[in-house]
């Protein structure tokens, strides 16, 4: 049976997907990469959260950048049946393969629970067997649920603020519209379970058991990604419970940095990312607002970038080049742009004005939703969406 596909977003979340727009949003990141041009990089990379957003942009850039051979883990749902289209970091899997193998490039994926153990002792298998010692560990995930091993526990991330709640608005992406939007205070059970799930914890014991099992090259580097903000997101972001979890990811970068730097002089790294819609992102209350309003600004002023440029950008110059940018606490600033005071000052201002009569003028509305159908496989010029899509077809596509 075949299908054709149309975007239903309910609460913010894109229910179906489209392949075909998947395998665009993949090529078109692979065709910036190659204009760029190659640079040199690691030969082996781990990517944990390679399927979308960040870590996607990441396994692309080193890819198709600096051939690196990418083992990928991540967590998506493959489509079933004749009309369940799956997710989109399904098919983002399944298209990088496809391109990365017609490029002569090698790589893996492994789709299940980074968190387990039993994926940790599958992909270490699997790395011995087939790889040998990694270059690089790139940590990406972004999750609401973590169950420890250690404790069977299951641990919820919540997105809150700590002392007082914040009200501001949302978008709507069905309406293109703001809506009231109240952030709620975190209890400290709250907080602790947001860095069982987003802090450094799991990243630290990928890193162990790599070590232990003798998988870590001499030069070995690891990276994960934070937001840090400014004035306008601190409420909501550093200063939240996302952000407790984020400064347990940098005392792990620190923990991690001094043991990796003796044995292989390697090096722990936290590298702060531009506000960009993902998948994870648009679930941060009132983010999106500022978000779209950064657009604006950065579009405007010429310096807006997507997940594939800050990336690209993050690796060739920073991480494997000499054009580091790092603040006083040595941590990578690929978000510079984002943080000009020019910037931060317009954002600002517009921010304090922005309602639902202006939001046009105002925000960027169009291109942040824009955005955020592309992630999901929308809105390419260049895919015919009046086209049927045999789903059962492209699920026999290897992965
Ligand atoms: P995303 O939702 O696009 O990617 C999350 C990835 O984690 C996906 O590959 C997903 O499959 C994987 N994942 C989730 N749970 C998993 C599990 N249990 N096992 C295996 N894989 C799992 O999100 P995004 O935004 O790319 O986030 C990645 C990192 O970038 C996060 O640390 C986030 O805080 C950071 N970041 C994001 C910014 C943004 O504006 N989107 C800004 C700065 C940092
Ligand atoms: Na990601």
């Amino acid at each position: 049976m075949k299908l054709i596909i149309k975007p239903v977003i309910k609460s913010n979340i894109c229910v179906r997907v489209h392949p075909i727009g998947c395998r665009e949003n993949v090529k078109r990141q692979i065709d910036h990469v190659k204009k760029e041009g190659h640079f040199e990089g690691p030969k082996k990379a781990l990517i944990v959260g390679g399927s979308s957003g960040y870590g996607l942009a990441s396994r692309i850039a080193l890819a198709f950048g600096a051939g690196t051979e990418t083992v990928n883990v991540s967590f998506e749902i493959p489509p079933k049946g004749s009309s369940k289209t799956g997710t989109a970091g399904w098919w983002n899997n399944v298209y990088f393969q496809q391109f990365a193998k017609e490029a002569g490039l090698s790589c893996k994926d492994f789709v299940g629970d980074a968190f387990s153990k039993e994926m940790k002792d599958q992909v270490l298998t699997y790395l011995k067997e087939k790889v040998g010692k990694i270059d690089l560990l790139v940590y990406s995930l972004a999750s609401n649920r973590r169950t420890d091993p250690k404790d069977g526990v299951t641990y919820s991330s919540v997105l809150k603020s700590i002392g007082e709640e914040v009200r501001g608005y949302t978008i709507d992406i069905n309406n293109l519209s703001l809506k009231e939007e109240v952030m709620e205070t975190a209890t400290e059970d709250e907080i602790q379970s947001t860095i069982k799930v987003m802090g450094g914890e799991d990243w630290q014991w990928w890193v162990e058991l790599l070590d232990e099992a003798g998988l870590l090259a001499d030069g070995f580097k690891t990276i994960a990604y934070t937001y840090l903000g400014s004035e306008a997101t601190y409420a909501i972001y550093s200063d939240g419970t996302i952000g407790q979890a984020k400064k347990h990811l940098e005392m792990s970068a620190e923990k991690m940095t001094k043991e990796l730097k003796e044995k292989y002089d390697g090096e722990a790294l936290i590298s702060s990312s531009k506000a960009i819609v993902t998948k994870a992102s648009i679930y941060i209350p009132i983010f999106p607002v500022y978000g779209a309003v950064l657009y604006k600004v950065m579009k405007e002023m010429g310096t807006h970038e997507g997940e594939i440029e800050q990336k690209y950008r993050l690796f060739k110059d920073m991480i494997y080049g000499d054009k580091r940018i790092t603040d006083v606490k040595g941590r990578i600033r690929p978000d510079n742009l984002e943080m000009e005071e020019d910037v931060q000052e317009e954002v600002a201002r517009l921010m304090a004005t922005v309602n639902n009569d202006n939001i046009q003028e105002k925000t960027d509305i169009k291109g942040f939703v824009e955005d955020f159908l592309r992630i999901n496989g929308f809105c390419f010029d260049t895919v015919d969406y009046e086209a049927d899509v045999d789903l059962e077809e492209l699920a026999k596509l290897p992965l």
